[in-house]
Formats: structure tokens, sequence, C-alpha cells
């Protein structure tokens, strides 16, 4: 570049300045940088006197000095004696923003690993939570969404106060978890889930998500085939494509997991991942006969069994069914458990219990993975635990959504007699079954377009063969109060009739 298009560049400041607090040698430092990035300034060209740019620029010589030193320090500009600050010679600067803004992601252009690859092949939409990977802002009847509204904030803010004044929560957290959490967790599950364990067996991670993608990460291999169940959570596959394992679903019927250690596949398969006691989305609990057979062919064939136990701590009718965990005596149970759902979702902890022959190998890996989880968050939980506030929540909480299951289930029945409940005595969701006629994918297309946030229980159903795919809508009640509802069913029901029409 001629010296003048190089003096060309620069027109006065205030064009420039975006932030009127900006310093002003940062401001024409970011313009030259930018110029070169972009190859408006090639190597060896050389800069503007400091004098011309004060002047041109309405800046002070000392601003324009101190984005020289700038410019020098970080290598972009050199300072050549009796000859003036010049664009660096030594390396070629390409034109860098632009190409960097432009690279997407293709295999093409960027070296990506095999894991990448697979991901890569994973749809975004259908891969994590019951809602897909958007964020929702609208929550009448979505799924797994608390109340949060009924959330004790007062008795939550104080353990979080007492958490920051404790000098352990600064310190870096241990790779399983802070020790107070695992303690509190340990004797949480015991009592209300018969999750039989000791406090060294317990890791705190950000949710079940984290203890499903490390329990695969190092227990499947490449090209190994596991068992899962019929319709299920979709993070779950997403960690399986991205490992490279063979995934094999395995039906349901009103007994949960249709389970057959004779059968090839058990033969083949090492591992099974299922909902034991709430399957999800369909709410099945998994009969002793099953879980004993399961516990079987796991110890016989030293398999592992990865059971996700979502949601079990809603249960409106007598006792919760215990975890498989508890009957498991050979030690082939990894246990996942989440706060995501008994606390509120932006709380990014559970758990997992590991059978002791595996402690090891989890925390050295856990310490790769994220170098251990927040401390005053873990402390605040184990504090909010160990002073009984968990458990207060978790028992009003049971009541409310007992009341806004019935209620969301009478207004549905009365709105659409030809769906079918499927029955469930407990959860966060109800799901309704529909007949042929009704796409259940188009219906939540619309829904959700118009204000509800409802899931299609076809999204949920992997494939399997000789089975059709089911039809239904899963509506959440947990976080939508009663009052709410008449109008969302109302608007559900103007919806399904609208498409009706259009068939
Ligand atoms: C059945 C099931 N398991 C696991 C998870 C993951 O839970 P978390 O939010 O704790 O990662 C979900 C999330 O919705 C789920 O539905």
């Amino acid at each position: 570049m001629n010296n003048q298009s190089a003096h060309d560049l620069f027109i006065p400041l205030d064009t420039h300045l975006t932030n009127k607090n900006q310093p002003k040698y940062e401001v024409l430092y970011e313009h030259i940088k930018e110029a070169i990035c972009h190859g408006r300034l090639k190597r060896n060209d050389k800069l503007p006197s400091s004098r011309y740019l004060s002047q041109q620029m309405g800046i002070s010589r000392n601003s324009v000095i101190a984005a020289f030193d700038l410019l020098i320090e970080e290598g972009f500009a050199e300072s050549r004696q009796g000859a003036g600050t010049f664009v660096a010679g030594i390396i070629e600067l390409k034109p860098l923003l632009g190409e960097v803004k432009q690279n997407h992601l293709s295999n093409s252009v960027v070296r990506i690993s095999e894991v990448a690859q697979r991901i890569q092949t994973i749809d975004d939409q259908s891969s994590t939570k019951p809602g897909g990977l958007q964020e929702t802002t609208q929550s009448l009847f979505l799924p797994a969404q608390p109340a949060i509204s009924d959330f004790p904030l007062k008795e939550w803010h104080a353990a979080t106060a007492r958490s920051l004044r404790d000098q352990n929560a600064y310190s870096e957290q241990p790779a399983m978890g802070a020790q107070l959490l695992r303690q509190q967790i340990s004797e949480h599950l015991l009592i209300t889930r018969g999750v039989k364990c000791c406090v060294d067996q317990v890791m705190i991670t950000t949710g079940s998500q984290q203890a499903l993608a490390i329990a695969l990460n190092l227990l499947v291999t490449q090209n190994e085939t596991v068992m899962l169940e019929e319709t299920g959570y979709p993070g779950i596959d997403g960690v399986l494509t991205s490992i490279g394992a063979k995934q094999i679903a395995l039906p349901t019927d009103e007994y949960g997991l249709c389970f057959d250690a004779d059968n090839a596949i058990a033969q083949q398969a090492h591992t099974l991942i299922l909902t034991p006691s709430r399957s999800f989305p369909l709410g099945q609990t998994l009969s002793l006969k099953r879980r004993l057979a399961i516990l079987d062919w796991a110890y016989e064939t030293q398999s592992w069994v990865i059971e996700d136990d979502y949601d079990s701590e809603f249960v409106f009718n007598g006792h919760s069914i215990s975890a498989l965990q508890g009957l498991d005596t050979g030690s082939r149970v990894i246990y996942t458990g989440t706060f995501s759902r008994t606390m509120f979702p932006g709380i990014r902890l559970g758990y997992m219990v590991l059978p002791e022959a595996l402690i090891d190998l989890f925390k050295k890996y856990k310490r790769f993975v994220d170098g251990g989880l927040s401390g005053p968050q873990q402390i605040a939980m184990g504090l909010f635990m160990k002073e009984g506030g968990y458990n207060r929540h978790l028992r009003r909480m049971r009541k409310l959504y007992k009341i806004r299951k019935a209620s969301l289930d009478h207004l549905m029945q009365q709105s659409f007699p030809d769906f079918t409940l499927v029955p469930s005595s407990g959860g966060m969701h109800s799901v309704y079954l529909l007949n042929a006629s009704y796409c259940d994918q188009r219906i939540c297309e619309k829904a959700n377009a118009n204000g509800l946030d409802i899931r299609a229980l076809s999204a949920y159903q992997r494939d399997i063969l000789h089975r059709p795919v089911r039809s239904g809508l899963i509506l959440g009640y947990a976080g939508t109060p009663v009052e709410k509802m008449p109008a969302g069913v109302n608007k559900l029901q103007k919806i399904i009739k609208s498409l009706s029409k259009n068939i």
C-alpha cells in the first residue's frame, strides 16, 4: 500500500467510537489491528506519523504513541530506527478475522476427531433435554419443569449464605465432590430410595447427563452393543452415538422393560441402561421378577446395569418402589440421580453411586473431565439437606404435584375423551396416547408456536423392529399452576381442532 492510502484509513476518531468510555489509544489500536488482520494494511506498510494521526484523528500524541506501543508489544507493528513505525515484516498476516468467521466446522476444513465426527451426525433438537436443546422461556405444560415459584427461596438463600461463610467452599473441591454433600446424599438415598452405599461410593456430577456420560464413556467401547428401553431420554443416545456404540432398544410393557436373559441380544450385550422405578417417559415400574432377572444376568455375564433414577422422588400414592441398586448384591449397578427436578434445572447438580470396584477409575477420569465442581454450590446443597430443607421441600412438592396431576388429567379427559391417559402414580408429567388420526409431532409444533410447551411421545421412541411408533402427548404438570391449566387445555383443544380440519 502506498503511503497515501495508508493515510486514508485514518479519519477522525469520533467515527470509530462505539463506546464513549473506551480509552482513545485503545480505539486507535483496535482500528489499526483490524486493518492489518483484514489485509487493508500489509506487511512493511508504513504507519502515518504520530503527529499526523494525532491531528487527523483528533487525539493526543500520547494516545497515538500508546496505541503504537501496544501494537509493537503484540507483534503487529515494529519500530524502525529513524524511519518510523511499520506493519510487522516478519509474519505473513493473512486476513485472519474474515476467515475465522466463515469457517463452519466441516470435515474438509477443520481436523476433528472420530468422536466429533459422530457427534456431528446427531440432530441437536432431539439430543438432550426433553425439550430438545432450545432454551425455553414459556413453561406451560413443559415436562420436567418443577414449580419454581413454590421453591423455598428464603431457606435456599440462607443455605447459600452459610456456604459462602465456610472456608472450605473457597478451596478446590475433591474430584468425587464435597464431602458434606456426598454424606447427605448417601443418607438420603438409603432412606428414600433404598440405595445401599457408603459415602466413598458417591460421586457428585453436574447432573444425570454428566453421570451417564461418564459411566458410558468408561464402560462402553466402540461397536459394543448396548441395550436400552424402547422409549427414552435422547441424551443417552447422543452419548452412545459419540462413543460409536450399537444401540438395541428392547420393548416395554406395563411391567417395564421386557428383559429375557436367554435372548440373543442379552447374550451379546454387556451394558443395559434403564429407568426401572418410573420408565421415561411412560412411567411404568419394572416388576420385581424382571429386576431380579436383570441383576442375575448382570452378575452371570459380568455386565453393567446403569440405573437412571431421574424423578422417583415424586410418588403420590404409597411408597416409591426402591431402587434396583438396593437389590444388587453383585455390585453390577451404577446408580444415577439428579437435583435438576427436585430443586431447579439451573442448579446443575446430580450424583452417581458406584460399585466399589469402579471408584478409583471414575475418580481419576472425573479430574480430567471437569477438575471438580463449584464449592459454594455443593456446600449449600449439603447444608440445605442437612438442615431438613430438602426433605420439607420434597414433601410439599409431592402434595402440590399430586393436585396438579389430578387437575390436568381431569381437564384432559373432559376435553379429549378419545385420548388414553397412561396410568402413572407419580412423576412430573402425564402421557396421553392418541389414535392413528392424530400426528403428535404436528400438534406439538403448532401448540408450541402458540404459547404451550408440550412434547410428542413419538420423538422419544427408539428404532425397534416390528414395533409401530406410538403417538402421544407429554404434558408436564409440575411447573404449571392449576389456575393456568384450563386456558392451556382450551388452547390445545382449538389447535387440535384446527389441525383435524386440515387433514
Ligand atoms: C430420563 C432422564 N434422564 C436423565 C436426564 C438428565 O438430567 P440432568 O438435567 O440432571 O442432566 C433427563 C433430563 O431431562 C431425563 O429426562
